[in-house]
Order: structure tokens, then sequence, then C-alpha cells
């Protein structure tokens, strides 16, 4: 007991930051644990993710447990101070189990089994599962509630990762269960989907089937249902396994790894039921562009707890082995995002894995011990980065962005369903703004539609197609009280069943924004057309005008004379995807189309709305055009970067901390407006300041 003590406390010294990585001893002989904790030592790794996908080994056959080695392995962990995010081990269900109850594989929308042989291969809704799932959860948990080396609970692994939309007979009848609670009557349901239309209409639940494999296209409002029961069966996984862990007793944080802006999961909602948010990261190293990726993802991550600090709970020391070609990561490279992630609200950086594997399908994964031993650039620089986190001064609280960008899956969601005057890539789309407002070096939060908006300078709301009631109440809500608000193009289309609303499109915000719209004007979008556009080649642009028009060419500030153009410091880009017809009510046009069919007309308006501002952006701009009238927007706003640096510098604000990261490869130069200083950075080096709050 003793020992145990003192192996806490040294944890206890070093728990601001948590570093580490999933360890998976059961590929291992028992040999390896203890040269395994004895590297951990060396390397400064305070917690580890165990049992991730243990279950054949801990339960060697129904009914029969065997928890010696992980009685071992921890007791191991805690002696050396290492903390354990011990897993709930249920992502890959034993063979026994599948050899028994073989109704717990998942279907694909063909009907197709889904079988084992890799892993996720289980319905989400399947009782069986379900049960196998609380059986082994329960043990795990009546076991390890109180062992002093658990810090903390991994429910399953990237819940929906591979296997995401499940179409079996057990989605289909919970499916059932789920449309119920939510409409009440067949008939709230009929109304709700639209079935009128093509004789869809239903008289009973039970007719209601997932949308499998169709002649045609498939009701949209359907899909969209089905996508959020689908994002609710995987949620659901961890509310059933975190209940379990507190019903025995737990009080350690209970998790799961998310993934990004992962396109299945609502994650506003899934982060309501978790304690801390965790994440898993692998930007390709051949993309030069992949932090800026990075970055929305951590910031994504930061905002689903607001003012909670988050954990990179996976990412990689070097290669991944799951790309067409996995590139190494450059020297500097792992630092570099592993700091990013902390500037960004981390506090716990982490890897998939602890030691490379030797066998399976991972084997040429990176990890933190690599398979070319310790005489290697990753070993040494696992070290260093411990030390560095380590040596890292406590952070102050995290601050809010001034500038905030709504996302939603339900938008997400129903601009993949069904068929749009052009598709548009809204996860793409949304992260082409982001970056543009990343590349002036601006701090971004996100926010759901019915978030909270006060306290924010500027939001953005691009794209966002699908907007409810709710979210729409508080958009005008944020632009009456004094708020800016740019919309862009495609937006409040439709309610909440992907219906549109008495009164045309753009209906809610139709005040705010003081404009009708007429028409959505799709173009041919820019990966069809073949061409990769900047705003200075469009007017020579053959297909700029008439049948295959791509690009709608767009100015402000410089617009004709007569336009009523306002304050707003000049720009031009060229718009993508869709040419808006769009009519002022109210609203000054600040910029106009400049060729093409719409040529003169609006493609940028402002409208004085309660105290606020509302912009309306009638298409989709190039990059060039995005970052160019977000110069324009946020220089009205009054909001400026705090640093002057090249793009392929970062720069992140955390509470008092601000942090630089050159993520290009070439050296560059920082200047800090507000004390004129001139930071030199490396490739992948990075600095810290603080200011006074
Ligand atoms: C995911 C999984 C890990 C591992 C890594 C490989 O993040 O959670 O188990 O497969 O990918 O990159």
């Amino acid at each position: 007991m003793k020992r145990r003590q003192r192996a806490s406390e040294e944890q206890d010294r070093r728990r601001h930051v948590y570093y580490g990585g999933d360890y998976n001893p059961e590929q291992w002989p028992r040999e390896t644990w203890r040269e395994d904790v004895a590297l951990m030592r060396e390397a400064g790794v305070n917690l580890v993710n165990v049992g991730i996908f243990s279950w054949s080994r801990i339960q060697p056959a129904e009914g029969e447990f065997d928890f010696a080695w992980l009685d071992e392995v921890l007791e191991l962990l805690h002696e050396g101070g290492i903390g354990v995010n011990l897993a709930t081990g249920t992502a890959s269900p034993p063979p026994w189990a599948v050899h028994a109850y073989p109704e717990i594989l998942p279907r694909d929308a063909n009907g197709s089994v889904l079988g084992p042989g890799a892993r996720q291969h289980f319905a989400p809704s399947s009782a069986t599962y379900r049960r196998l799932a609380t059986e082994l959860v329960t043990a795990l948990a009546a076991r390890y509630a109180d062992h002093p080396a658990v810090k903390m609970w991994h429910v399953d692994n990237e819940l929906g990762c591979h296997l995401h939309h499940d179409y079996s007979e057990h989605a289909a009848s919970a499916f059932r269960r789920w449309l119920r609670e939510r409409y009440g009557s067949i008939d709230a349901l009929n109304a709700a989907w639209g079935t009128a239309f093509w004789s869809q209409i239903y008289t009973d639940f039970e007719q209601i089937l997932p949308p499998r494999l169709a002649t045609y296209v498939i009701n949209p409002a359907q899909v969209l249902d089905f996508k959020r029961y689908s994002s609710d069966a995987l949620l659901s996984l961890f509310t059933l396994q975190r209940d379990i862990i507190r019903a025995a007793g737990a009080t350690q944080a209970v998790t799961t790894n998310f993934m990004g802006a992962f396109p299945p999961a609502d994650y506003w909602r899934w982060a309501q039921e978790m304690d801390v948010i965790a994440d898993d990261s692998y930007p390709d190293p051949n993309d030069a562009e992949s932090f800026r990726g990075a970055a929305l993802a951590r910031d994504l991550m930061r905002s689903l707890k607001p003012g909670t600090p988050w954990i990179l709970m996976e990412q990689a020391t070097n290669a991944v082995n799951w790309r067409e070609t996995n590139a190494p990561k450059a020297p500097g490279q792992m630092a570099a995002l592993s700091m990013q992630a902390v500037a960004h609200g981390a506090d716990g950086i982490q890897f998939f894995q602890w030691r490379q594997s030797r066998r399976g399908v991972e084997k040429f994964h990176s990890a933190m011990v690599p398979q070319a031993g310790l005489d290697t650039r990753v070993w040494r620089d696992v070290v260093a980065l411990g030390e560095t986190l380590h040596s890292l001064p406590e952070e102050s609280p995290l601050s809010h962005a001034r500038i905030a960008i709504v996302f939603d899956w339900h938008s997400w969601w129903a601009l993949e369903a069904g068929s749009h005057p052009v598709r548009l890539p809204y996860a793409e789309i949304v992260q082409r703004w982001y970056s543009a407002l990343h590349r002036l070096h601006h701090s971004i939060d996100f926010v759901p539609p019915s978030g909270e908006l006060a306290g924010y300078d500027v939001v953005l709301a691009p794209s966002l197609y699908l907007l409810d009631d709710a979210g729409a109440a508080k958009l005008n809500a944020f632009v009456e009280a004094g708020g800016t608000m740019l919309m862009t193009a495609y937006s409040d289309v439709v309610d909440e069943h992907d219906a549109f609303r008495d009164g045309g499109f753009l209906v809610t915000q139709r005040a705010a924004l003081g404009v009708r719209l007429e028409e959505f004007g799709a173009l041919v979008p820019p990966a069809a057309s073949g061409a990769s556009l900047s705003a200075g080649e469009s007017e020579g642009t053959a297909s700029a005008t008439g049948p295959g028009e791509n690009a709608a060419p767009f100015a402000w500030g410089a617009a004709p004379a007569g336009s009523g153009a306002g304050a707003l410091p000049a720009g031009a880009g060229l718009g993508q995807y869709l040419a808006e017809t769009i009519h002022p009510e109210g609203a000054e046009v600040l910029g106009r189309f400049t060729s093409g069919r719409l040529a003169g007309a609006p493609a940028l308006t402002r409208h004085g709305h309660g105290a606020g501002i509302a912009y309306y952006v009638a298409t989709v701009p190039d990059d060039a055009g995005m970052g160019a009238l977000l110069g324009s927007v946020l220089a009205a706003a009054g909001i400026e970067a705090e640093v002057e640096a090249p793009e392929e510098v970062e720069f992140a604000r955390r509470g008092a901390t601000r942090t630089v990261i050159n993520h290009g490869a070439a050296p560059a130069v920082v200047r800090v407006r507000d004390t004129g200083a001139e930071i030199r950075l490396d490739p992948f080096a990075w600095e810290r300041w603080t200011v006074q709050a």
C-alpha cells in the first residue's frame, strides 16, 4: 500500500498534462510488461489506455472471466506511478460470441451480413450484443471501480468508426421505437416525412424500414431521421456502459474517443453525456494543409464542452498504416501537432499505441516504442515530448473566442440526403471557411445552431441548410442584441424535417438579413468542372456564362456606382456551387456578381437589424474570396489578429497563453502586434507567451 501511495503521489505531480497512449499488453508476453513500465517512466508517461481490444482475453467463454493478467498489469502500472484509462473492451466481440450468437452481426444497406475478422462487428441495437456487453462491463466495473490505478474510463473505441449505420432487423425495430418516441403518432410521422409524396403514407409504425437499398432516391426526411437514430443508437452504447460503470460506484471521469468532425455522430448531443472530451487525430503528413484540418477538429473538441480541457487520445508518432501512402512525419512535426492540441485546449497528449505491434493489421503503424527499437528518432522524440509537456506551466482557464462558426450535423445529414440543386460538400465548405479565418490568424469557436451565441462578436453560419426554429430564434436574437452575423448561400432553406417553410426560402432570417431569396442558381461544382480557378482568372473563363457555368465572379467595395456600397474594404471572389438570385428588402448591396448570367445582380448584402448587422453572401466563394470577404467583414467589426505571420504559421489563444507554430517547410517570422516583438520560427518550431488578462 505504501508503494501504491508513493506512486500516485508521483503521478499527481505530473497530472496537469496526461501523456501516454493505448497500451495493449495482451499482445505481449509478461516479461515485456516490466520493461514497458520502465520505458513509460523514462518517457514521462502518466496515463495509458488499457484493455481496448481485450474482450477475448478477459472473457474466454460466456460466464467465464480471467482477470488475473489484468490485475497484474494494473498493479505493475500503478507501482510505476502510471495511471490507467481503463477501457470497457466492447469494441471487438470475441469469436465465441459470434459463433454462439451470429445475430449480433450488423448488416449493410444491401442486407449483407458484415462478418467478423476485423473489429466493430456488432449491431448496436442487437439485444444480445447489448446483454453480452453489459455482462463484460459489469464484471470489469465491479472489479476495478475503486482500483487506485484507474484514473478514467474509456468506453468502447471510436464508436461508429467502421460500423456507423446498421440496417439489420435489430436496427429496424429500434428505429421504429425511436420514431414512436419522436412522433407519438403515425399521423405526425406522415406529416413530418411528407409521405403524401409518392404514395408513402404509413398506417402503422411496423411498416417502417431503415433506408435500405431501393429503386431510387429514398424520402430525405426518412433518411435524415435514420441518421439521427443511428447517431443516438451509437450514443446509447456509451450511456449504457457509462451507467454500469457509475452503478458500480466508480467516480472517475468516463469518456470515449471521438474522431474530429465525424459525419455519423452528432457530437453536440454526445458531449452532454460525457465527463471529458477525447479525440483521435491523424493529419496526413503528405498533405501540407492537413494541420488546418487538425486545428478545426481541436477547436471543435474544445467547443463541445466549453471551458473544459479535452484530451488528444490518439495520434501517431510517425506513419499510419491505413492510407494509400503512409508518409512518415517530418522531424519536429509530431511535437508541433502535439503542441497544437495543447494550444487549442488539450490537457492530454496520447498516441495509438504504446508499443508497435508485431502482428496483425496495424503492424506497420508507428508507435511510441518502435519495432526498430530505442535508437530511433521516434523514441527520442517521444522522450523529449514527455519532458516538454511536463515542463509546461499550469494553464489559465480556457477562453472564449470572438468569432464562432455554426456547425450542425443535422444540416450535414440533410445535405447528404435526397436531391438538391447541387451537391454541397458541407464539411469541406465549413473547413474552407474555418481555414480562411485560420490563415488570417484568428481564434475560432464552434457552436451548435441552438447554442449560446451571446459573448461572440461575429457568428458565421456557412451553408446552414437546415435551420430549426430554436436555432433560427438564436441567430435572430444574436443579431438583434448587437452581433454581426455572416450567413452564406444555401442557409435557412428547410425546417427540422427537411421541409420548406411557408413563404419561400430564407424564411426565418429574411427580416434579419433584409433579403428575399428567389432562386438557387446551381453552378457546375468545381470538381466536376475540372477547373481550379482563382479570382484573377475568372473573367476569361469560357464557361463563366451560359450552360455549364461553373463560377460566378463577384466583387464588393469597388462595386458599380449606385450599388450603395458602404465602408467595407474592397475585395473580390469567385462564387462556386451556387449563384443565388436575391432581392434586397432593406439590405444594402455591398457586392455584385461581375459576369455570367447574374452579372450586376447582388451577391453580398448588409443589413442593420436591431443593434446588430447581418451579412448575406449569395454564393460559396473560392478560398481567396472567403479570405478577402472575412478580412473585410472582420475589419468592419473591429476584429484584428494579434499577430502578423505567414499563412503556414498557426496562432492559437488559450486563456492568457498565446502559441505560434510554424507548420511550413521554411523558417518564418512572426510579429506580435501589441508589443512589436518578432519571433523567428524554424520549421515545426513553436513558441508560447502569456498576456495580461
Ligand atoms: C483508430 C483506432 C485505433 C487504431 C488507430 C490507427 O484511431 O482507435 O485502434 O486502429 O485508428 O490509426
